[in-house]
């Protein structure tokens, strides 16, 4: 995009705009006294705390914080960036966005090159859909209707169809100023070298629209009426279309839920069609490749559960594989992904429709966990009595195990593979370990990994943007997140560690839950306000806690049994410094003392 956009312009324009329309739209707001408040649309809540001024033109969220104006609205729940954000608030406007300094000819190019493309990409899919009204359109219509897809749910995926003649669309887009030079840079319009001569690339065919998250068409799938080859024909790659990163029906689940949690990826148009009309929403396809890197990253942006839907056949298996490759290394804690089969002969299109729309819905509900898949993939065809096969397998597991993240789930998996092969956990934690990480278990002091509360920590990706947490921040920010978690720590308080101020302010906060009346983070949170501590502990709970309901009481364990055995084995320079202190207030030290002593005082040296 070209140019600065000038202060004085978003100053205007957030003048003009009004965050509480804005934000209406997007999520179910009552007023309250001078204020509108409803369910935050940034975390899981069930009661609001998340309020809208209209005098202060700014959202706030009382239970994790977030908050901004219009602009930063947009940016965090559409997620667009500032200059889109600013050119979708003009545009409801009415108002054309100014650029500073837009003089550069070759970021001009791009902008006009952009918006021609969405203008002619937008012309011909209105021109598919009239057609499909016309008469001309009398096959297609009759080829929808005997798939069963219901008026209603072609209109909503902007369903048309593409005439039977050579130049339907060319001659429809030249009449409106359109050179053919672009339309054959959209993919519209084939150019044929050896004749030199242009026709349409969609011809006779059912016209699906790809839309870009926005909504804009980005592209066109379209599907031959009978059983002609290619079925389906897509655009080529293009300015605005990259195959392996679209996803068909992202647009239009988004509409259909404001606060979509989990996304379905099946197969093909037809199936996210189908789905839709009978109620599950909330399906896309890839574009007839598999499932990238790309795609993931992009819907777990999104939503913290995948559903891969894969047909029972071997090659519906052999794909589900590739999923799970491509899928283990995005499995941060909090995210979900779980993997189906359907019985063979079958595509979702089919099946909803033989079977009902609650019959799939449980089929998605009863899915299996990435975890199952896992082990159920690699015990495949092997018999699991023979050491040979236990080997084989274990080595698989371990191998997607090493590509997954640092997190709960490594650990799990770990666990469990120790229990299904009978081998000692201790044992796979040293094949998988990651060499740029330091140990969790490392003989180094528990100094090195607390202090400050930012020190890099092992149990998180390093280098993924935002800095680790020391492991006692984990702690303090599952009871801010979750402050009923109190009852899991134990009675004693013994287990945390001595001297670190973290572990001083977590104790504090466990004695604030314990004692009752704080049961909410807002309450904890208003206790602190004002004090550093107070704003560290803000931050802990605007932080995502990317952690699932049902793990965080295990975590919580798990971090507290790791501060136990450090408790318990104290580190160097707390023996040497209890030590030099019995010293000091004049204790005789015993021989074996002494000698422990110089060690411990050497091997600090060194
Ligand atoms: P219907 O036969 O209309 O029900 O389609 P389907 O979605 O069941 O098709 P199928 O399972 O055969 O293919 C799934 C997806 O693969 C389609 O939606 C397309 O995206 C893609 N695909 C299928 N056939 C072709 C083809 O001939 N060419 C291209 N480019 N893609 C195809
Ligand atoms: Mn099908």
């Amino acid at each position: 995009m070209s140019g600065q956009i000038p202060q004085r312009f978003i100053d205007d324009l957030l003048a003009r705009v009004d965050v509480v329309e804005v934000v209406g739209e997007r999520v179910k707001l009552k007023k309250a006294g001078r204020n509108h408040s409803g369910l935050c649309p940034f975390h899981q809540e069930k009661s609001p705390s998340f309020t809208v001024s209209a005098d202060k033109q700014f959202y706030h969220c009382f239970g994790c914080g977030a908050h901004g104006n219009a602009l930063r609205f947009l940016m965090e729940y559409d997620k667009l960036r500032f200059p889109e954000a600013v050119e979708q608030l003009a545009g409801r406007l009415g108002m054309e966005v100014p650029r500073e300094g837009a003089d550069d000819p070759r970021a001009q190019a791009r902008e006009r090159k952009r918006k021609e493309g969405v203008n002619l990409l937008e012309l011909s899919a209105s021109f598919y859909r009239e057609r499909l009204k016309m008469p001309e359109g009398e096959a297609a219509r009759r080829y929808l209707a005997d798939r069963g897809l219901s008026p209603e749910v072609q209109q909503t995926f902007g369903i048309g169809c593409a005439p039977v003649g050579w130049e339907a669309l060319k001659r429809h887009l030249s009449e409106r100023g359109i050179a053919e030079a672009v339309q054959i840079e959209y993919g519209l319009l084939v150019h044929h070298e050896d004749s030199g001569r242009t026709y349409d690339r969609f011809r006779d065919r059912v016209m699906f629209p790809i839309r870009d998250i926005r909504g804009r068409t980005i592209a066109f799938g379209g599907r031959v009426l009978g059983d002609a080859k290619p079925k389906y024909l897509n655009s080529p790659e293009t300015p605005v279309f990259h195959k392996g990163r679209e996803l068909y029906g992202l647009f239009e689940a988004r509409q259909a839920e404001a606060r979509l949690e989990r996304v379905v990826i099946v197969e093909g148009y037809m199936d996210v069609v189908a789905l839709a009309q009978f109620g599950i929403r909330n399906a896309v396809a890839t574009l007839g490749t598999s499932t990238s890197e790309d795609h993931l990253s992009r819907l777990f942006r999104m939503v913290g559960e995948v559903v891969f839907c894969f047909d029972g056949d071997r090659a519906g298996r052999q794909a589900a594989a590739r999923a799970l490759q491509t899928v283990l290394p995005q499995m941060i804690d909090g995210r979900q992904a779980r993997f189906m089969f359907l019985p063979e002969g079958e595509d979702p299109d089919t099946l909803v429709r033989r079977e009902g729309a609650e019959a799939f819905a449980d089929r998605i509900t009863c899915a299996s966990p990435l975890s199952e898949f896992l082990f159920d993939h690699a015990a495949e065809g092997r018999d699991l009595a023979t050491i040979e096969a236990r080997e084989r397998f274990a080595s698989q597991v371990l191998s997607a195990i090493g590509k997954l993240p640092e997190g709960v789930l490594k650990s799990l998996l770990l666990g469990e593979l120790s229990r299904r092969t009978g081998v000692d956990q201790s044992r796979f934690e040293a094949l998988v370990r990651p060499r740029e990480v330091p140990e969790v278990e490392s003989s180094t002091p528990p100094e090195a990994e607390r202090g400050d509360g930012v020190v890099s920590n092992p149990q998180q990706r390093p280098g993924k943007g935002r800095q680790a947490l020391s492991l006692m921040a984990r702690v303090l920010q599952l009871l801010v997140h979750d402050p009923r978690l109190v009852e899991r720590l134990p009675e004693e308080t013994d287990w945390y560690p001595r001297e670190d101020p973290e572990a001083r302010l977590c104790r504090e906060v466990e004695r604030l839950l314990r004692a009752g009346g704080y049961r909410s983070a807002q309450v904890l949170l208003a206790h602190f306000h004002g004090t550093p501590e107070g704003e560290w502990l803000a931050g802990l709970a605007r932080r995502e806690l990317l952690i699932p309901q049902g793990s965080r009481a295990a975590e919580l364990d798990g971090l507290v049994e790791h501060f136990r055995r450090h408790r318990l084995r104290p580190s160097r320079q707390e023996e040497v410094d209890s030590l030099l202190s019995k010293q000091q207030r004049g204790e005789r030290l015993s021989q074996e003392d002494r000698q422990r002593l110089m060690v411990l005082l050497a091997d600090l040296k060194g």
